[in-house]
Parts: structure tokens; C-alpha cells; sequence
């Protein structure tokens, strides 16, 4: 059911979405974008902490889809509670949906960690443990999760996306925890590409957003030269607005064309 050339699809079809992150910034204009691509019968579920953030989302979502299932879980990731909290509405939500063609498990929540510090500054092993817990192994611990209790029937499309960023490949002053998590997960996800053939990976690099998240990086990068540079793209209007990166990622995902594995930026396409 791949699509080459021009001739892609209109249609995720009738799809289970995990949505990390969904509650603001990126993750949701992404479900905004996403919903009208999956068929009646489809299910999603949106996940992050603000319950405030989780509520609007699936207001909006169920005016304008009315046909769709929306599951809000609100979960704290950084905590293995938070990560098992997923996991069983995950098995809850779907153990009813009958013939669905895609599992489409999206992970985008993350967090900028402390970027005033320069790498001298890490020496707390609580302190890196605690971000990597939320920025990789929840990533990995739910992705594996939800592939294992799904392991499919012929027809059913497994397709995983990592919310990634130009710093997988490219180091910032001050970033420490940022640019090595991101790397980690790109690498993480090229493995599952490698080991599943069966699952469709992609790394995908949204380019830099107008959010909550691009705003600390300006304000808080402990380089100079790093917050001026930000400061100078957001007062000339280089940052792209959510809707316009969440619409490229969503076209890669109705391609499908994209080398499983692969890491793709917002510019190159
Ligand atoms: N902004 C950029 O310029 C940029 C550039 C490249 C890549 N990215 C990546 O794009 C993704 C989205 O970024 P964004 O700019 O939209 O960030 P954002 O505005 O800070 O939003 C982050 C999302 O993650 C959720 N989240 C944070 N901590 C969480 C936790 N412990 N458990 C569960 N959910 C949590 C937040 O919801 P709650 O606070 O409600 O939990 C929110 O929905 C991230 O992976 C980021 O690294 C961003």
C-alpha cells in the first residue's frame, strides 16, 4: 500500500495513534493535522501531564472528528508510574479495535533540560539519570512496550516516529543532556529500523519551532552566542510556526517512502 512518486495516499487508514506530548507546542498541532487522516473507528490517544492542555485538545478534536476515538492519558513520563499509566489504557483502548491497518506510535514529548550548565557542571549522576529517564528510556521502554502487546496480523502497519532535532547530528555549546539524548534516540531507533523490517521508523527533525521549548532555549542557553542566535531567528521570523512542520511530517507518513531508519529534516524536504 505503499505510495512512490506522486501517487501517495489521503489516508492513514483505520489507525491506533499513541501521541506523546500532545498536550502543546509541536504534539498538538501534530494531532490536529493527524486527525483528519484517520478513518472511522480509528483511536487515538494523546498523552502528556497537563490535564488542562489534554482536555482542549480532545474538545477541539471531537467537534471536528466527531468520528473519532480520542483517549486523553494524562502521565508524568519521567516516572516508570507515569510510563506504566500508558501502557495499560494503550491495552484498554485497543483490545476493543477490531481491524485496524496501522499502529502508529509517536514520540514527541521530550524536555530542553538544563541548559544553563556547560558539561564540567553534570557531575550529579540523579541529576543526567533523571533527564535521560524521560528523554530515552521512556521513549524506548514505551515504543518496545506497545510493539510487543501488538505483535499484528497481516495488513496491519506498524509505524514508529521519534520527534528528533537537528542536535542529534550537531553539537551545541551548553546543550549537554539535549544534543546526547537526542543522538541516543535516533541510534535507538535505528536499531528497531535494523532488527524489524516489518516496522516503518522514522526519525523525523521538525526544524526550529515557535513553542515553550524554543522560548527557554533563547532565554536559558548559558552560551552567549547560542541564546543571541535564537534571539535573532525568533525577531526575524525564522521559526516555524507548529502547523507548518506537523503538515510536512504528516505528508512523509502518507508517502511513506522514506528509508526506515532514517532521519529526515524539516529543510530537506
Ligand atoms: N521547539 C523546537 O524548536 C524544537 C526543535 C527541534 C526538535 N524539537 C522537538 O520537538 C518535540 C516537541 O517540542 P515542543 O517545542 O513542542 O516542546 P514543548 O512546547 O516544550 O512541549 C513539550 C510537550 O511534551 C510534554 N511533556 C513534557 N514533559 C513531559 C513528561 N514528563 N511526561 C509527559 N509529557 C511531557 C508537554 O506536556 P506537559 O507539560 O503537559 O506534560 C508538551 O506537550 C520535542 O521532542 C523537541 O525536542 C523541538
Amino acid at each position: 500500500k505503499r505510495g512512490g512518486g506522486d501517487s501517495w495516499q489521503l489516508s492513514l487508514g483505520k489507525a491506533a495513534c499513541i501521541l506523546t506530548g500532545a498536550s502543546r507546542g509541536f504534539g498538538r498541532s501534530l494531532a490536529l493535522l493527524l486527525a483528519p487522516r484517520l478513518e472511522t473507528g480509528s483511536v487515538l490517544i494523546p498523552v502528556a501531564r497537563s490535564q488542562g492542555g489534554l482536555a482542549e485538545l480532545e474538545a477541539e478534536l471531537r467537534c471536528s472528528f466527531p468520528s473519532l476515538k480520542v483517549h486523553s492519558v494524562q502521565a508524568d513520563l519521567s516516572t516508570e508510574d507515569g510510563l506504566q499509566l500508558v501502557l495499560r489504557a494503550v491495552q484498554d483502548k485497543l483490545s476493543g479495535a477490531a481491524d485496524l491497518e496501522r499502529l502508529l506510535v509517536i514520540n514527541n514529548a521530550g524536555s530542553i533540560g538544563d541548559i544553563s550548565k556547560s558539561f564540567l557542571d553534570f557531575t550529579s549522576p540523579a541529576e543526567v539519570n533523571s533527564y535521560f529517564a524521560f528523554n530515552v528510556t521512556s521513549a524506548l521502554c514505551l515504543t518496545s512496550s506497545i510493539l510487543k502487546a501488538f505483535p499484528g496480523h497481516p495488513g496491519l502497519c506498524k509505524t514508529v516516529v521519534n520527534i528528533s532535532s537537528l542536535c542529534a547530528l550537531k553539537p551545541f555549546k551548553t546543550w549537554t543532556l539535549y544534543c546526547t539524548g537526542k543522538a541516543s534516540r535516533d541510534m535507538m531507533f535505528q536499531v528497531l529500523a535494523l532488527e524489524n523490517p516489518e516496522v516503518r521508523v522514522l526519525s523525523y527533525a521538525p526544524g526550529p519551532l515557535d513553542t515553550e521549548m524554543q522560548q527557554l532555549a533563547r532565554t536559558k542557553s548559558g552560551d552567549p552566542e547560542v541564546r543571541e542566535q535564537l534571539l535573532r531567528m525568533k525577531q526575524s521570523g525564522q521559526l516555524l510556526d507548529c502547523s507548518v512542520s506537523a503538515q510536512k511530517l504528516v505528508t512523509l507518513l502518507l508517502q511513506d517512502t522514506f528509508a526506515s531508519g532514517a532521519h529526515i529534516d524539516f529543510y530537506e524536504i
